[in-house]
């Protein structure tokens, strides 16, 4: 994110990098004078919009509360703390007048969020499909071709797809923390990811998954929802599907989703989910969101000074 944002000069001027560790050699480097190692000073430093991507709870909460309390817009990818959080620190952000963005939180390179505002926006949604984590599909492709579980997991973190403790991705609380915020994308209301029923890949046994490989069947872990009268119901369970399911399609990173409105019209989307790319790509598209507005902002701020101006002349 930084690469690209010192690329715009013409957009965007760094104010400042927060890190755990300022002695670390960074690549790329990180200019002189802007590294600290106190994200909490970093915050006393001018800036119009603060970019959380520390992960975790404390203290990326405090922050991304304080900034907002002082009038920043933030942008961030914690899925973890938004899917607690999300209610609390929109709130603030409406009542300070700025912006929480947070596109990366779902999905990395394919808009999941945006894609499913959009879809709302034409009318209420009938139900939300996804395969919304890298790592799963990862270590079921392995499953498949033969190794065993602890194997594929393995080859996950040797390969950057799992953390250390990929734990939250395998047991399906990753994916319910996204559908947690799709659904709220959707516009319905806050629906606590731990209240979501998930069962993880962990569930599933070597013997089987290579027994559907060679039926030509593939398991994913599906993450979906449907509104029902009594509002969202929604699940996180491994399913056994036809390889021409769009679900079955993504691969390795790959994540798609697939959005069916209450008038019938299906919108399926597919693109790299996590990842260092893909994960940057969605914060940049929040930050040229937020820029497009300073544009407006600026435009209409020069219109009111001219504006003023002329009542000024006027008046005398
Ligand atoms: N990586 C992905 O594919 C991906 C995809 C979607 C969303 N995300 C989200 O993006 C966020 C970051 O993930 P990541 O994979 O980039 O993590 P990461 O590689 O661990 O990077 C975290 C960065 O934050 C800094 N940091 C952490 N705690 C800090 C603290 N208390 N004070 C100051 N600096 C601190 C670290 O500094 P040091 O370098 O000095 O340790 C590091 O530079 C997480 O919320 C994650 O869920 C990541």
């Amino acid at each position: 994110v930084l690469a690209r944002l010192l690329a715009r000069p013409d957009l965007f001027q760094v104010t400042g990098v927060a890190v755990r560790n300022p002695g670390t050699a960074r690549i790329p480097t990180v200019p002189r004078g802007l590294l600290c190692g106190d994200p909490a000073a970093l915050l006393e430093r001018p800036a119009d919009v603060v970019v959380e991507l520390l992960g975790g709870r404390e203290p990326a909460r405090e922050l991304i509360a304080r900034a907002l309390a002082q009038g920043r817009h933030v942008v961030t990818a914690n899925k973890a703390l938004l899917a607690d959080e999300l209610g609390g620190l929109s709130a603030l952000a409406a009542r300070n007048g700025v912006s929480l963005r947070f596109a990366a939180a779902v999905g990395g390179a394919l808009p999941a969020l945006e894609a499913v505002r959009r879809a709302a926006a034409h009318g209420p949604l009938r139900s939300l499909a996804g395969v919304l984590n890298g790592t799963c599909n990862f270590v079921l492709d392995r499953c498949a071709a033969g190794d065993s579980y602890a194997e594929a997991v393995a080859l996950a973190r040797a390969a950057g797809y799992a953390e250390a403790d990929a734990t939250l991705d395998l047991d399906g609380a990753d994916s319910a923390q996204k559908l947690s915020l799709l659904i709220h994308a959707a516009g319905g209301g806050s629906l606590p990811w731990e209240e979501i029923p998930r069962r993880g890949i962990d569930s599933l046994d070597e013997a089987t998954l290579a027994r559907s490989a060679r039926q030509g069947r593939t398991w994913r872990l599906v993450a979906s929802a449907e509104r029902t009268a009594a509002g969202w119901s929604a699940r996180v369970q491994p399913l056994e599907l036809p390889p021409d399911h769009p679900l079955a399609r993504p691969s390795g990173a790959g994540n798609a989703l697939v959005i069916e409105r209450a008038d019938g019209e299906i919108v399926t989307l597919e693109a790299r989910g996590a990842g260092r790319w893909p994960t940057t790509e969605a914060v940049m598209a929040d930050l040229f969101d937020l820029s497009d507005s300073w544009g407006a902002l600026a435009v209409e701020t020069a219109a009111e000074t001219a504006a003023a101006g002329w009542r000024q002349e006027g008046a005398a």
